[in-house]
């Protein structure tokens, strides 16, 4: 039987070990991670009243186990869901509903759909490495990463084109903005958030009028079991609005985040560039180990629908826990030295999309975008180092993410 106890982990002294909301600890996570799993796998932090699972094989258990680890109070760590909930938003569902939603949206996101972008995604990076001209000293995230899913994602999404795209990278950056070290949203992400909400309610009602080949079409003219999904009238507590608004957060932060790291990687070591160019199938070996060894989505969450027991420690129904994707991708006994970044690493299985029903929609579309990406630019341009750090982007806390990566070229 398993000893249940509220405090699995002794704290040795008054700082917790892990507490995702410090400045400190989002500087450099990775050595509190490796204590974590090494010391403390079942984690309980007194202070926020939340449990931490980190090692691999436990985290995607749980993110497998639908019935023990539900969805309902969100995935954000701090209060971005609670504030920025609503009927809809996928991530948040538990089923039947999930996958209900889930369904209206998953064609448009199979790969032979995204594949067909390509071209499209390739005229992007291209236009974006003209741009650089013959500048030697260049922004890979600022200028490269971060523009081309707003290019690509928002075109796939159906969102209109023209002088409105400031708009949206307005909103983009609003909705999630946080003062480094505070948990708490801001004045710009909660106006952020109301504005966009409105304006999908409103694209909502055009694409019902004016239908065409997007997803936003697809989402207000989708019915489940019979029952339209959007309702004659569309506010922005709709569910259909919920399911756009969900869309539209998951795609650029992530998609830019991602390629950042990765070519902040390769700047970082020259010689795993060098073997790219040499052979250009590592390149989506070395899409998949960025997305190991500095995931995006750090860190997810679950709320415990039942008692559980992990490693003979029992976590009590209606418990928030964290799912440190960032540390189960590091797992030691998972992958051989797993604190290095290498491109010839065998490829094997890694939980940055997550698993299970939530696990990533839009997969399919970063891994091409990254891959596209990373492939123009070694075939355009020449080799690159680190001008200057790179810098971080204030967002969730459940995200690592750059914003500025300076390089040199030649
Ligand atoms: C490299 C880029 C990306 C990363 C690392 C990433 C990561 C993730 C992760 C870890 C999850 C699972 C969260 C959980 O289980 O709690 C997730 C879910 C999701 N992602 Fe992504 N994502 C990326 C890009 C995208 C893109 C481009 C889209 C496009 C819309 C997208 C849409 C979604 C959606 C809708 C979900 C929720 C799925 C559900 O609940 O059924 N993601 N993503």
């Amino acid at each position: 039987m398993p000893v249940s106890i509220e405090k699995p982990y002794v704290e040795y002294d008054y700082k917790p070990l892990y507490d995702p909301f410090t400045t400190e600890f989002q500087a450099d996570p990775f050595p509190v991670y490796r204590r974590l799993r090494q010391e403390a796998p079942v984690y309980f932090n007194e202070k926020w009243g939340f449990y931490a699972l980190s090692r691999f094989d436990d985290v995607r258990a749980a993110l497998k186990d639908h019935d023990a680890y539900l969805n309902y109070e969100g995935v954000d760590i701090d209060d971005f869901d609670l504030e920025q909930r609503g009927p809809g938003l996928l991530p948040d569902l538990d089923n039947p509903r999930h996958d209900q939603l889930r369904t209206v949206v998953q064609r448009a996101f199979m790969p032979r759909s995204i594949r067909a972008l390509t071209e499209q995604i390739r005229a992007v990076c291209d236009k974006l490495i003209d741009g650089f001209g013959d500048r030697r000293r260049v922004d890979l995230s600022a200028d490269f990463a971060w523009p081309i899913p707003f290019e690509v994602f928002f075109d796939f999404l159906g969102m209109p084109r023209g002088e409105v795209r400031e708009k949206f990278i307005h909103w983009t950056h609003g909705i999630k903005h946080r003062e480094p070290g505070s948990p708490d949203l801001t004045p710009f992400a909660r106006e952020s958030t109301h504005e966009l909400r409105e304006y999908l309610a409103e694209l909502l009602r055009e694409r019902r009028r004016n239908p065409r080949e997007d997803v936003l079409t697809t989402i207000v003219h989708a019915e489940i079991d019979g029952v339209p999904l959007a309702p004659e009238d569309i506010d922005v507590a709709a569910e259909a609005v919920g399911l756009a608004f969900a869309l539209y957060i998951a795609g650029i932060e992530t998609t830019a985040g991602q390629i950042s790291t990765l070519l902040e990687q390769l700047a970082r070591h020259p010689e795993q560039q060098h073997a790219i160019r040499q052979d250009s199938k590592l390149i989506p070996r070395a899409v998949e180990e960025s997305l190991r060894y500095r995931s995006i989505f750090q860190v997810t969450a679950r709320t415990t629908s039942r008692p559980i027991e992990v490693h003979g420690i029992e976590i009590p129904a209606g418990k928030r826990v964290f799912l440190i994707l960032g540390a189960a991708n590091l797992d030691e006994t998972k992958f051989e030295n797993p604190e290095k970044f290498d491109v010839h690493r065998t490829p094997a299985p890694h939980l940055a999309f997550g698993e299970g029903l939530h696990g990533c929609l839009g997969n399919p579309l970063a891994r091409l975008e990254s891959t596209i990406a990373l492939q123009q630019l070694v075939e355009r341009r020449g080799a690159f180092t680190l001008d200057a750090e790179p810098r971080r982007y204030t967002t969730t806390p459940n995200a690592y993410v750059f914003d500025s990566v300076p390089v040199v070229f030649g």
